[in-house]
């Protein structure tokens, strides 16, 4: 899994753990890598970060980053992959995240609003567990490692890899499936774990040149003092809509971080049982035209990269004339080969849109 890949003829780096995570951009990084190699940048920004499979790009070429995701269960798992140094968590540590511990009055959240959502009362009974002894251990570093784990796992075992739906039913229905994997879903929570906590321990062994630093805040806030950013946000296909809408897809995983707290936030209006409404948007902007606008300007000073898809909302067209008024030597490139406007029809194309500071 880890070895090294030629992926350039400038960058060479080591692959990163899979995730399954909607719009991860693990596969698109050689092409990426080859893009960012044509521009001068020491300081970055992914500040749309989910996976960090940019990030991970990024930090191998040397760059310092800053990691940015709003969702808090995002940024614990940056931190498990990105802080230097070695695996901090040992695996006898692991495994007794799964015992309780003498003395200490366990609450069973999880049990109690997710019953027959999306686990089984005993896998709900083990995440209640394993998620308050993580919180009880005071080592920041391993902390984040243990939750890695744990997030991997649960979304390993979910229909889809999300948590938009109170589906556990199709879990344990005997039919013929043409997706998902029950051998997977049914494997215990254990198991999954230890092998993430392999993955995670292989991975972190390898080192990498840049310097990794963290924030878990609205990307429309955070500090512009950064020479390159870039920006990968959830994509529409129209107006003011978002098909992947992450607040809805992973909120099961931060009320995990917030587990003392969460329980006055879940809406319980809805089947699956949201922390966030399940419409919240990605921006308070009227629109996409506008959060593109606002977030372009308030970037101006740096170079700018888009990940995007032909047949996006706005237009990649409109998203370039946005992108001109506060950047230069606008370039537009295609995964797979060379920019054309005019689609003949397929599957959509990731576009990458790049623009230079004009003040500079
Ligand atoms: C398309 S995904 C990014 C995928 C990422 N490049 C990768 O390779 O995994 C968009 C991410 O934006 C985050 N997000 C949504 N709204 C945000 C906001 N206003 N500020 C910062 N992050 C946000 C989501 O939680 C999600 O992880």
């Amino acid at each position: 899994m880890l070895q090294l890949n030629l992926f350039s003829n400038q960058v060479t780096f080591a692959s990163m753990p899979s995730t399954r995570f909607q719009g991860s951009k693990r596969k698109y990084l050689p092409f990426l890598a080859n893009l960012f190699a044509d521009y001068e940048f020491k300081t970055c920004l992914d500040a749309f970060g989910g996976t960090g499979s940019v990030t991970h790009l990024l930090l191998s070429m040397g760059k310092d980053v800053l990691y940015n995701d709003i969702l808090k269960a995002n940024y614990v798992n940056a931190k498990a992959l990105f802080i230097e140094g070695g695996m901090r968590l040992g695996v006898d540590e692991l495994k007794s995240l799964f015992q309780k511990k003498d003395g200490v009055d366990y609450k069973q959240h999880i049990s109690d609003i997710y019953d027959n959502i999306f686990y089984t009362k005993f896998e709900n009974e083990q995440i209640d567990v394993i998620t308050q002894n993580i919180l009880s251990i005071e080592d920041e570093i391993k902390k984040s490692e243990a939750f890695y784990c744990l997030f991997q796992t649960a979304l390993i075992k979910r229909p889809y890899n999300l948590f938009h739906r109170a589906n556990l039913s199709m879990r344990e229905q005997n039919v013929q499936r043409s997706f998902g994997n029950k051998k997977t879903w049914d494997t215990p929570i254990e198991l999954h774990m230890i092998k993430f906590y392999r993955e995670l321990q292989e991975y972190k062994a390898i080192q990498k040149p840049g310097k990794c630093y963290f924030a878990n805040d609205d990307a429309f806030e955070l500090r512009t003092d950064v020479d390159f950013v870039y920006i990968d946000t959830p994509y529409s296909r129209k107006r003011n809509y978002s098909e992947t809408n992450y607040f809805n897809f992973y909120h099961f995983l931060d009320s995990l971080v917030m587990y003392y707290d969460f329980k006055s936030s879940v809406n319980t209006g809805y089947a699956h049982k949201p922390i966030y409404k399940p419409d919240q948007s990605w921006f308070s902007a009227e629109d996409e035209e506008e959060a593109f606008k606002l977030l372009l300007k308030r970037f101006s000073q740096a170079i700018v990269c888009i990940s995007y898809r032909d047949d996006g909302y706005p237009s990649v067209e409109r998203l370039k004339e946005i992108l001109s008024d506060t950047h230069k030597d606008i370039r537009i490139a295609m995964a797979d080969g060379k920019y054309v406007l005019a689609r003949k029809g397929g599957e959509n194309k990731e576009v990458v849109i790049i623009g230079e500071p004009i003040s500079v």
